[in-house]
C-alpha cells in the first residue's frame, strides 16, 4: 500500500520546475571542487597526468574492472573502442535504434555499417532475439545501450558472443554504476564506454569520457589510440586520435564519484516517489511507469514513461504552459534518421522502436530535485490529462465523514 502523501504547498506550486539543475548539485560541493580545481591549477598539469590515472584507478575499482582508460568524450570512448577491436570498413556492428546518436555514428565513423535491431518494449533496450537474427559473417561487434540508466539483457548476448566469437561494446554512457545480475557496467562485455557529459549521472564540467576492459592488450592499444597511436617517444605504430580527458575534467570527476552513489540513491528514490504518485493518483491508465527489470540496479540517468493513447503532444504542451520541465528521449530513432537513408531502412521496420519513439516522455529525476518540485510534476501531469480534481493532494480539507 502506498503511504498518503502530505499536502502540496499551494504557494509554492507555480514555481517553474527545470528538467535537471546541475547549480542545485554544484551547491552542495562547491567548497570540494573549488579546492579540487586549485590543486590542478597549482600544478599547471592539464593534459592526463596524475588526476586521470587516479581517476582511471577509482572508476576501475567502482566498476570492478582491471583497466580504465579516459578519454574526451562518450563518442570517442565508443569509437576508440572499435577501433581498439579492429572494426573497420566492410564490418557490421549490432545496435539499438532507440539510442543517443553516437551509438551508430561511432560504428559509421570507423568505417562499419551500424545494423540497427529492434528494442523490447518494457526495458526499451535492444531485443537479443533480434540480435541474434541480425548476425551475419560480417559481425565485429554487438553494442547493447544501457538506455536511460538500465542495463540491457545481456545473458543471450554474452551466449552469442562466445558462439560467434564476437566481442560486446558496451555503450554504459548513460549508465554509469548500473548492475545485472550483481555486477556493473563496464565489465559485461569486451570493452564499456562511459559518457561524463555534464547531464549524466557522473557529468564533469564539459566533455569526457572513459573506456574499461579486464584486457591488458587492448588496454594498452586504447591508451595509444587516445594519443595519436603513440607507444611514447613519437614512436607513432598507427594512427590513432586526440582524445585525452583533461586533468581539470579527472579533479572534478574524482570529487564527484565520492558522491555518486547516494545521488543515484536519491534518483532511485525520486522513481519510487513518481511510482506512488502516479499509481495513488490514478494516472497508470494515461502513464505506463518505467520497468526496473529483474536481476538489475537500474541509476535513472532518466525516469522515462510512456504516455498513452497519442496524448504526448498535448501533455508536453501542457507542461510547457505549466513551466514544469519534461523532455523526449527520443523522438526520432537513428534508422529514420536522414544521415542513415543509406541503411536502406523504413519507417514501419523497427515498430516498437518507432512506437516508444512516438510515447516517451522523460521526467525530472536529478538527485536534488526537491519533493514539492517532484509533486508538481505529478500535479502538471494531471492538469494536462484532464484530472487536477481528483488528486489528492489538491484536497486542502479531509473528505467529510457522513453522519452515523
Ligand atoms: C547512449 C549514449 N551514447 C553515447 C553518448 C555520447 O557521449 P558524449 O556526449 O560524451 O560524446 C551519449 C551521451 O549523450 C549517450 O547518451
Amino acid at each position: 500500500m502506498s503511504k498518503p502523501h502530505p499536502p502540496i504547498n499551494m504557494a509554492e506550486s507555480t514555481q517553474p520546475v527545470p528538467f535537471i539543475d546541475l547549480v542545485a548539485q554544484y551547491q552542495t560541493i562547491r567548497d570540494e571542487i573549488r579546492e579540487a580545481v586549485d590543486r590542478c591549477f597549482e600544478t599547471q598539469h592539464f593534459i592526463l597526468g596524475e588526476e586521470v590515472t587516479l581517476l582511471e584507478q577509482e572508476i576501475a575499482q567502482y566498476c570492478d574492472a582491471r583497466h580504465a582508460i579516459g578519454c574526451a568524450s562518450g563518442t570517442d570512448a565508443l569509437i576508440l573502442a572499435l577501433m581498439a577491436l579492429g572494426v573497420g570498413p566492410g564490418d557490421e556492428v549490432i545496435t539499438s535504434p532507440f539510442t543517443f546518436f553516437a551509438s551508430a555514428s561511432a560504428i559509421h565513423r570507423v568505417g562499419a555499417r551500424p545494423v540497427l535491431v529492434d528494442i523490447e518494449p518494457h526495458s526499451f533496450n535492444i531485443c537479443p532475439e533480434q540480435v541474434a537474427k541480425a548476425i551475419t559473417p560480417r559481425t565485429k561487434a554487438i553494442m547493447p545501450v544501457h538506455i536511460f540508466g538500465q542495463c540491457a539483457e545481456m545473458e543471450p548476448l554474452w551466449r552469442l558472443s562466445a558462439k560467434y566469437k564476437i566481442p560486446i561494446v558496451e555503450d554504459s554512457a548513460q549508465a554509469i554504476g548500473a548492475e545485472y545480475r550483481g555486477r556493473r557496467t563496464g565489465v559485461l562485455g569486451t570493452i564499456g564506454c562511459f559518457s561524463f557529459f555534464p547531464t549524466k549521472n557522473l557529468g564533469g564540467a564539459g566533455d569526457g569520457g572513459i573506456m574499461t576492459t579486464d584486457d591488458p592488450e587492448l588496454a594498452a592499444r586504447l591508451k595509444r589510440l587516445r594519443v595519436h597511436g603513440d607507444m611514447g617517444g613519437y614512436n607513432h605504430v598507427e594512427v590513432g586520435y586526440n582524445s585525452r580527458l583533461d586533468a581539470l575534467q579527472a579533479t572534478v570527476l574524482r570529487v564527484k564519484l565520492r558522491h555518486l552513489d547516494s545521488w543515484t540513491e536519491a534518483r532511485n528514490q525520486n522513481a519510487a516517489r513518481y511510482a506512488q504518485l502516479i499509481q495513488s493518483n490514478g494516472l497508470q491508465d494515461a502513464i505506463e511507469l518505467p520497468q526496473v527489470m529483474k536481476d538489475r540496479r537500474h541509476v535513472f540517468n532518466q525516469f522515462t514513461t510512456r504516455i498513452k493513447d497519442g496524448r504526448r503532444a498535448a501533455v508536453i504542451q501542457s507542461m510547457k504552459e505549466q513551466q514544469i520541465g519534461c523532455a523526449v528521449y527520443y523522438p526520432i530513432p537513428l534508422h529514420l534518421q536522414k544521415c542513415f537513408d543509406y541503411l536502406g531502412y523504413k519507417p514501419g521496420d523497427l515498430p516498437e522502436s518507432e512506437k516508444a519513439a512516438a510515447e516517451v516522455l522523460s521526467l525530472p529525476i536529478y538527485s536534488e530535485l526537491p519533493a514539492n518540485h517532484l509533486e508538481r510534476v505529478i500535479e502538471g501531469l494531471s492538469t494536462a490529462l484532464g484530472r487536477q480534481n481528483t488528486l489528492p493532494f489538491r484536497q486542502t480539507q479531509p473528505p467529510q465523514r457522513r453522519a452515523a
